[in-house]
């Protein structure tokens, strides 16, 4: 199947049909298999990359994806330039469109991906908000393809569990609505989804044939489940407070080895976004031993995060053959059809 994403941005998941989803991922593939033989498709391209938030999986992602492909990138951070203080998000939209052919975005309020979006006429790439985290959801599908038992990606299932309503749990969600999958929310009630993310996520999955639960109930949750996702407790931009009232809400949704073993699956497999707390190698780490007597992680245990069922690392690779596919479909000069061949 073919699809033209030339031009096209990515802010959320629910923009793209699961056809510009699923082509993404083809593309990816193709990419990844061809490894240091891959054309180059973005010669003489320019790429803002606009961080209010740290990074380093998707700023290297789209680094290096960017120069594999022969494309110059420049990176911005709140401190070493006007945005988000000095001039307004429309003004630096219109200014950045001016000099790159596309602008990748990462920082809090969703709705500044999406000013960038309505005034610069280039590719604007949602690198994660609050709410959403769209290149993320291409690597953990890409994973999910190549690592399931089953079919496809319409036959996979999987349970996330933890903070559900923030931007893993919600692009999870509407992910697994847009491409037809089974997909378990499992966290408590204070942590789900907003209803208005569980309406998108039903009104795609009436289209896709999507199952989708969301549930407090961890053996409903996790019950043949064949993928594990969880995230950080606290996320990127909450205050240190919100620590006390997390780690009491979400122990019981911890992934340990009694939560693998809930699905009932010897080949079950973990995934995590990460940065991952898995032991007490970060401060964050060590304080959670000492506060809260986690000693062993925080939302995974060490024996889960460095165990046989854990695939976080291909998982985290992912992050660059996804971006590097986004940008050649959507900033080079081939439908994705020509460019996987
Ligand atoms: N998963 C992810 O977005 O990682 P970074 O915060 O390192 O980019
Ligand atoms: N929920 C996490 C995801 C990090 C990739 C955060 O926003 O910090």
């Amino acid at each position: 199947m073919s699809v033209d994403l030339r031009g096209r941005d990515l802010v959320r998941e629910i923009d793209h049909t699961a056809e510009e989803l699923t082509a993404l991922l083809d593309v990816a593939s193709v990419l990844k298999r061809a490894g240091r033989q891959r054309v180059r498709h973005l010669e003489r391209r320019n790429i803002a990359l606009v961080f209010e938030k740290t990074s380093t999986r998707t700023r290297c992602a789209f680094e290096v994806a960017a120069h594999h492909q022969g494309a110059d990138v420049t990176y911005l951070d709140p401190s070493g330039s006007q945005f988000g203080h000095k001039e307004s998000t429309a003004d630096s939209a219109r200014l950045l469109a001016r000099m790159f052919d596309a602008i990748e975005f990462r920082g809090h309020a969703h709705a500044t991906v999406e000013t960038l979006a309505a005034h610069a006429d280039v590719p604007v790439y949602n690198g994660l908000t609050d709410t959403w985290h769209p290149t993320q959801m291409l690597a953990d599908f890409l994973t999910m393809r190549e690592h399931t038992v089953t079919s496809g990606l319409r036959e996979v299932s999987f349970a996330y569990l933890g903070d559900a309503r923030f931007n893993m749990g919600n692009s999870l969600l509407v992910t697994a609505a847009i491409l037809g999958a089974d997909c378990r929310i499992v966290a408590p009630r204070a942590l789900w989804p907003d209803a208005s993310v569980r309406a998108i996520a039903e009104a795609a999955a009436a289209r896709s044939g999507a199952r989708l639960t969301v549930t407090e109930d961890l053996d409903e949750g996790l019950r043949g489940a064949e993928f594990v996702h969880t995230d950080v407790w606290v996320s990127m931009g909450e205050p240190e407070e919100a620590w006390d009232e997390r780690v009491a809400l979400l122990r019981p949704y911890r992934v340990d080895v009694e939560a693998l073993r809930r699905t009932g699956r010897s080949d079950v497999q973990f995934m995590h976004c990460l940065p991952a707390y898995h032991d007490q190698a970060t401060p964050t780490g060590r304080h959670a031993a000492e506060r809260y007597g986690l000693t062993d992680g925080i939302e995974v245990s060490s024996e889960v995060f460095d165990g046989p069922a854990s695939i976080v690392w291909d998982q985290a690779e992912n992050r660059l053959h996804t971006i590097e596919a986004l940008l050649v479909a959507t900033l080079g000069d081939l439908e994705t059809g020509a460019i996987v061949g």
